[in-house]
């Protein structure tokens, strides 16, 4: 089994110390830090954990972090000026506005405020539109992570069919654009499933590559697929359970023990796509401060 288990783990960290090398090589040219700022408006818990986990990640990596904590009744005005200060302030070479936003604020409207040459979490449109067209761009973390995750690991997607299950704007959709477009990791077959799709069993008992991204816990059973496929499952979920001692246990959107058996290369969870996503962040800041893409 261990041979089948893709370490999303094992290649975070691999990438976090290539990371940790080129800021170490910045600051020995006496170059700053690259520096990525959050904007974290309201308590929402399980955005602190996350605005926590990039703090931390970007601690090991030498980057300055900052976040900015703003009160769950901040006005868009308010939003927008802080917004527009760190669009306008040198030190900071990219932020991230976490979502959600309190439902008073309109997500899609604040994050055209961003500046595309700060926006390293990779929503603008301007970001969006420019991935489409394979120009260079800042690629949203979660499906950046999981390019990255099956290039490091061997997985050979040109001419082959990729199943994306889901179709969000920050997963499936862009993993759909990343995956099919012509480019040395790319010019894969995509079918890109969501709650509308018909035949859904069948298309899936076709894929050489499944991403599942659906947000609905262990929905992809073993039975449903084809022989040697690569699952990558970006789901996570709680679930509780009494015989664990926190009162629950993480799973996906896939049935790891049922799958388990079928295929030739699978993402854990946790350890798989999730550790991934930060780490794209940090390559993306990494990026902004190197100037390398605007
Ligand atoms: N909330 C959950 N994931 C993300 C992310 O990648 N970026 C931002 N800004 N908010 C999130």
């Amino acid at each position: 089994m261990s041979n089948k288990l893709i370490d999303g783990k094992a290649i975070a960290a691999a990438i976090k110390k290539e990371i940790a090398k080129e800021v170490a090589t910045l600051i020995d040219a006496d170059k700053k830090a690259p520096h990525l700022a959050a904007v974290l408006v309201g308590n929402d818990p399980a955005s602190e954990t996350y605005v926590a986990s990039k703090e931390r990640a970007c601690k090991e990596v030498g980057i300055t972090s900052t976040t900015y904590r703003l009160a769950e009744k901040t006005s868009e005005k308010e939003l927008v000026e802080i917004i527009e200060f760190l669009n306008n302030d040198p030190d900071v070479d990219g932020f991230i506005v976490q979502l959600p936003l309190p439902s008073h604020l309109n997500s899609d409207k604040i994050l055209e405020h961003i500046h595309p040459s700060k926006d390293v979490d990779g929503f603008h449109p301007l970001n969006i539109g420019r991935m489409q067209l394979g120009l260079p761009c800042y690629l949203p973390a979660t499906p950046y992570g999981v390019v990255e995750l099956l290039k490091r690991s061997k997985v050979e997607i040109d001419g082959k069919h990729c199943v994306v299950l889901g179709r969000s704007n920050i997963v499936g959709t862009p993993l759909s654009i990343l995956l099919s477009r012509k480019s040395n990791y790319g010019n894969a077959t995509v079918t890109l499933c969501h709650s509308r799709t018909r035949d859904l069993n069948t298309i899936i008992q076709q894929a050489d590559i499944l991403i599942a991204a659906i947000g609905q816990p262990e929905f992809v059973k073993g039975d449903m697929l084809k022989k040697d496929v690569v699952v990558v499952d970006v789901g996570i979920h709680r679930i509780p359970d009494a015989s664990n001692e926190k009162g629950y246990r993480l799973t996906g959107d896939v049935d790891f023990e049922s799958v388990k058996e079928v295929v030739s290369k699978i993402t854990p969870v946790p350890g798989g796509v999730g550790p991934m996503t930060i780490v794209s962040l940090l390559q993306n800041t990494l990026s902004a401060s190197q100037k390398k893409i605007y």
